[in-house]
């Protein structure tokens, strides 16, 4: 099939890539894409299948940088392949599992339950800023400051310092994604923010061994000093999980008061049934998810579908199209906040499925619910134009969101 039939760099695909999955799944379900040189895998059954499948590796980030800077010399990206490449999310068995169960002790039922407050001061603050004032942008006043004051306050580090964290962050997950702009600037600003990111933690690492308390910082202190992991790995799990703790959060919280906003009759039915938030919250992320695709790197051969991926290979697991395939979901195509059985794969499955999804889950819903409490009469504001992010096919959401109220 000729590569353009699925061009998802259009101008149209980048603003709704939606159609281009579903020709994937009807016509090139396991797709070879010469623009990407990788694989593309969209049904739902498929992305399930290799996101269980342990010879598709999470180790990828080396290979994922070889492919977007094939001329260049990988040196540019030491920091970032050797100190971020350390945290879980880019780590096999039995790495993975040691570094996932340590962290994973700051985000039980019992641990949010502690967050849950936290999160509702956070949201209540920020609209207290912004109710009287009659208009906003509901990225950088609302969707931005919220999950990164939440992740900075887990980890208890300075409120203030969430402008140039959440630069570092953006340039890392910018470079991740495989930008669409110009890769080799990406890479070097990916590297210089690990860097920063790096003895911006070092510096705080340092100061609260002094002092432990019960925030996730010296959680992982305290796996460090039993002895179960590096100071590497220490420093990487830190940086992991501050980036994905509000990156991708921020993206989704847009992308549901742009659907919400889009779609009327279901918002109007979400704000007359307040208890149809949890569901509303499903659907916002199966609907448009932020993290529309992740990657995978085959570690042999093997084959699917009578494809055969070659060891070395990298394979894209669309998330976003799978959330859409009508073998599974009634009119994929359809918001719909009362849809039951909602079984999306926004935050994947699996053993790499989101660490954070529970609180990704509370965040939003905390959010969106005093959001459209407190200002019911929220819209689109008509005279400025919403603007897209869409800089790489892995995340999705919005430089600026317009609104009034
Ligand atoms: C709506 C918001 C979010 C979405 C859509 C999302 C999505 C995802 C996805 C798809 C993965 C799996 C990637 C893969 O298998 O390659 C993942 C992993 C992860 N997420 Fe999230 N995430 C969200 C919020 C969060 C939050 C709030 C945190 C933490 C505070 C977080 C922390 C993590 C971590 C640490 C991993 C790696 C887990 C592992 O490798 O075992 N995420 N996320």
């Amino acid at each position: 099939m000729p590569e353009l039939s699925y061009n998802l760099l259009s101008p149209e695909a980048l603003i709704n890539p939606y159609p281009i999955y579903r020709k994937l799944r009807e016509e090139a379900p396991v797709y070879w894409s010469e623009t990407f040189q990788c694989w593309i895998l969209t049904r739902y059954n498929d992305v399930v299948t290799a996101l269980l499948d342990l010879r598709l590796s999470s180790e990828r980030l080396e290979t994922l940088a070889r492919l977007h800077l094939p001329q260049l010399d990988l040196g540019i990206l030491d920091n970032y392949l050797h100190v971020f490449g350390k945290g879980m999310a880019m780590r096999d068995p039995p790495e993975h599992i040691r570094l996932r169960k340590i962290a994973s002790q700051g985000f039980t039922h019992k641990a949010l339950k502690h967050w849950q407050l936290l999160v509702q001061q956070v949201a209540n603050d920020l609209l207290d800023k912004i109710q009287d004032v009659g208009e906003m942008d509901m990225v950088s006043d609302l969707a931005e400051p919220f999950p990164a004051t939440v992740i900075a306050e887990m980890f208890a580090i300075p409120a203030t310092d969430r402008e140039m964290f959440q630069k570092w962050s953006n340039a890392i997950v910018k470079f991740l994604g495989g930008s669409f702009g110009n890769l080799e600037e990406d890479a070097h600003s990916a590297n210089e923010s690990v860097i920063k990111l790096e003895s911006y933690f070092n510096e705080l690492l340092i100061e609260r061994r002094q002092k432990l308390g019960d925030d996730l910082m010296s959680l992982l202190i305290t796996g460090y000093e039993e002895g179960k992991m590096d100071e590497k790995e220490l420093c990487a799990q830190c940086i992991q999980i501050l980036v994905a703790g509000h990156v991708t959060t921020v993206d989704q919280f847009a992308n549901g008061v742009h659907d919400l906003l889009q779609h009327q009759s279901q918002l109007k039915q979400l704000q007359s049934n307040p208890n149809l938030m949890n569901n509303a919250v499903e659907e916002i992320l199966r609907y448009n998810t932020s993290v529309p695709f992740t990657q995978r790197l085959a570690k042999v051969d093997l084959t699917m579908r009578n494809k055969r991926i070659q060891a070395g290979q990298i394979v894209l697991l669309s998330l976003a199209a799978a959330n859409h395939d009508d073998d599974v979901f009634n009119s994929p195509e359809q918001f719909d906040i009362t849809r039951q059985d909602n079984k999306h794969l926004s935050f994947a499955i699996g053993p790499h499925m989101c660490l954070g999804a529970h609180l990704a889950r509370l965040e939003l819903k905390i959010g969106l619910e005093n959001l459209f409490k407190r200002l019911p009469n929220l819209r689109f504001a008509e005279d400025k134009l919403p603007q897209l992010k869409a800089e790489s096919l892995m995340f999705r959401g919005f430089h600026s969101l317009p609104v009034r109220f």
